[in-house]
């Protein structure tokens, strides 16, 4: 088959689209509102999309409370969300209000951040504190607004826990982290494998 997502004509009884893009990571939102209040929602559109210097950029359906608090106050907390914390994970993305704080509601334990004010969820294995960079609005091809924002922010601490170094490296395996995948599915990071790459050649040969 093949159909075109404008005309949204692909007769299938759900939106088949974010199952083609899988597995996506969850980026489990931890920010404070201007009044205290600690909000946590899930966000797979999510993506590291730089290294050196670290940068991690979220997808906001809408302006909701993770987007308004990060640019409130400048800082949000990326939680990696792994098995044990998957129906916390799935509970924080309900619809509370501004002035509601998902972590109390679900029971759930908040540590404080190193580097920023906003605290990490205290079972995470990793989290990241980054500091909010900028929004960008999108629009469509043609330049028209849609109502969608994708909000940077510039990693500035790192959390890890220390029982998953292991020789040097971060070793995920056993923990279950969460994906997200189409419809109502998620996925669970299982297989590692390692592969080396190419043999890189000089700039001249390429
Ligand atoms: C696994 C998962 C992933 C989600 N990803 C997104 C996302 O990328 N963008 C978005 O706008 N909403 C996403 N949502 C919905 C938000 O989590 C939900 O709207 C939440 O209430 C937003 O909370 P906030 O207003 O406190 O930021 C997702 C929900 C789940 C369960």
């Amino acid at each position: 088959m093949h159909y075109d997502p404008r005309k949204r004509d692909h007769g299938l009884p759900h939106d088949p689209f974010l199952s083609l893009v899988v597995p996506r990571p969850i980026g489990w939102i931890s920010t404070v509102g201007k009044d205290g209040v600690v909000n946590l929602a899930p966000y797979s559109y999510f993506a590291a999309v730089c290294s050196n210097p670290a940068h991690v950029v979220f997808g906001s359906a809408g302006r909701k409370d993770s987007m308004r608090n990060a640019e409130e106050t400048g800082e949000f907390v990326v939680n990696l969300a792994t098995w044990t914390l998957r129906e916390a994970m799935n509970e924080s993305s309900a619809n509370f209000g501004p002035h509601e704080s998902e972590p109390m509601l679900t029971g759930l334990a908040m540590a404080a951040s190193i580097n920023v004010g906003a605290p990490r969820v205290a079972q995470a294995p990793a989290a990241l504190e980054c500091r909010y960079v900028s929004t960008t609005a999108l629009t469509n091809e043609a330049g028209e607004a849609v109502p969608h924002s994708i909000i940077l922010g510039r990693v500035v601490g790192v959390y890890i826990e220390d029982a998953i170094l292991r020789e040097g490296q971060v070793d995920l395996r056993g923990l279950g982290v969460l994906s997200r995948l189409g419809y109502m599915e998620y996925g669970v990071l299982d297989t590692i494998f390692t592969m080396a790459r190419p043999a890189q050649r000089p700039p001249a040969q390429r």
